[in-house]
């Protein structure tokens, strides 16, 4: 099933998510929801608290940015253990529509998670992967990409989409 995604400024996107604890046929029915919004949009990443579910999930397939056959990932209470080096992205955000932004973060990034069994795994990521992971676990905890901007451009892009929110609810 399809989920509608929150936008900024929806104070929704700023709660930080619950650990997930239950690793049942509703989570799953919840990740499959989230694979098929994400894909739909399209987006390479879907956190939970983007369809306003506060949970500590987010789900990653890079693969569907360069028409590879899906590679779909599934990341729950994660944490991001170690990170090095920077780099620059143009980002995006399916809570932004519209927007895309250069933001730095760290290159490579090590993350500890569950997976949708509840089963640890630990990855090594770097590039587009290590970007996304980033910026999705940065979603878990109520922070957006408006966060890695100058003021400048945090002003520039609020007003847009506070804008853009107000064109909405007259419609
Ligand atoms: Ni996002």
């Amino acid at each position: 099933m399809i989920r509608p995604i929150l936008f900024y400024p929806d104070k929704r996107l700023r709660e930080p998510g619950k650990e997930v604890e239950e690793f049942d046929a509703e989570l799953h029915q919840l990740i499959e929801d989230m694979a098929e919004t994400m894909y739909l949009a399209p987006g390479v990443g879907l956190a939970a608290p983007q369809i306003g579910v506060s949970k500590r999930l987010f789900i990653v397939d890079v693969a569907s940015h360069d028409d590879e056959p899906s590679d779909l990932r599934v990341f729950i209470n994660p944490e991001i253990i170690a990170a090095e080096g920077s780099t620059t992205f143009n980002e995006g955000c399916l809570s932004f529509p519209g927007v895309r932004e250069d933001i730095d973060r760290p290159e490579r990034v090590t993350v500890r998670a569950l997976d949708k069994d509840g089963k640890p795994f630990e990855l090594e990521a770097d590039g587009l992967l290590a970007t996304v992971i980033q910026h999705e676990n940065d979603h878990l905890n109520g922070e957006l990409m408006i966060d890695h901007l100058s003021v400048l451009r945090r002003r520039m892009v609020h007003r847009a989409m506070t804008k853009r929110a107000a064109a909405d609810a007259a419609q």
